[in-house]
């Protein structure tokens, strides 16, 4: 059987030919440009007949990545591919998981129907789960997430000394907990109360005991950095010494990155799941994990 074959949508992205190496992938050619008039033009320049395509693009701002990750899906099964898998390092559409006010739209399951109707799997890095306990809920294909929180300890423990792990709200300490238990670290989680996209509160717990430590915030999304903004300004209240900001995915909305150091963040780190200047921490080997998993004969829907 042929190797299988790697096909980049996001061009400036490192990880997907520093995945294709890991797993042995060919390395495929696909042209994706507008038209002037705005509409997706694409073209395959490697064969895809008989072949197992994996399609790599990670999907922050996914509304203008989503159309052409769709044709490219259904041309290569035109074309007989024998599979099309889908590796998004950054799985958009998650956080939107309730119909919060009447006639909402719940996206995290739309957009799940929608790419389980073009791809055969998925593999992920660390999707937002919140009031879901797995991809299989609203992915109707074989998905895969795989966490960053081994890495994330890794960076801590090579780059920190004494760090305290600070998770900013309840949906952060699957994360931060498991970070802070692999490298025998203190953690604390806050209260979050969001009251709209951007306008965030949050409350912190006693942590005055830890003002000899440094303070390490690690959440999963960084967006609009209100969330991280807020954390830091009331760490500078209580008299911790700047902290290390670490987003499993640096969305970074507009300017909030430069916000977030503005308001007193010593460094801020990212994974490179979504390419941006604070990337530190590589995931192409956790993908490649999940690739394999994913792709080994038996595996259910
Ligand atoms: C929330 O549920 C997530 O875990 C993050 O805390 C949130 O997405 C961060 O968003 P922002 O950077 O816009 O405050």
């Amino acid at each position: 059987m042929s190797a299988p074959v790697l096909f980049s949508l996001s061009k400036d992205d490192p990880a997907g030919p520093a995945l294709g190496k890991l797993i042995g992938a060919d390395r495929g050619e696909i042209e994706v440009r507008r038209f002037p008039d705005g509409e997706t033009y694409l073209r395959y320049g490697t064969e895809v007949k008989g072949r197992s395509v994996i399609l790599f693009c990670t999907l922050d701002r996914p509304d203008e990545k989503i159309l052409p990750l769709l044709f490219a899906a259904a041309t290569a099964r035109e074309l007989g591919a024998m599979q099309v898998g889908l590796v998004a390092p950054y799985l958009a559409y998650m956080r939107q998981d309730r119909r919060f006010h009447d006639g909402e739209a719940v996206t995290s399951a739309r957009f799940a129907k929608i790419l389980s109707e073009q791809v055969d799997w998925l593999v992920t890095v660390d999707p937002h789960l919140h009031r879901r306990g797995s991809l299989g809920e609203i992915y109707g294909i074989p998905a895969v997430a795989v966490h960053a929180a081994p890495l994330i300890s890794k960076w801590i423990a090579r780059m920190v000394s004494k760090p305290l792990l600070i998770g900013p709200d309840q949906e952060s300490e699957q994360w931060v907990a498991s970070v802070a238990q692999a490298i025998s670290a203190p953690h604390v989680i806050l209260e979050k109360v969001r009251r709209g996209d951007r306008e965030v509160e949050v409350s912190l717990p006693a942590i005055e005991r830890w003002r000899d430590r440094t303070p390490v915030l690690v959440d999963d999304i960084v967006s609009t950095a209100r969330t991280m903004i807020e954390t830091v300004r009331h760490l500078k209240r209580v008299g911790l010494s700047q902290p290390v900001c670490i987003a499993v995915h640096g969305v970074f909305a507009g300017e909030a990155y430069r916000e977030l150091l503005a308001a007193g963040a010593a460094r801020v780190v990212s994974t490179n799941t979504i390419p941006h200047e604070s990337n530190e921490i590589d995931v192409a080997p956790l993908l490649a994990e999940g690739v394999r998993t994913v792709t080994k004969p038996g595996l259910p829907a």
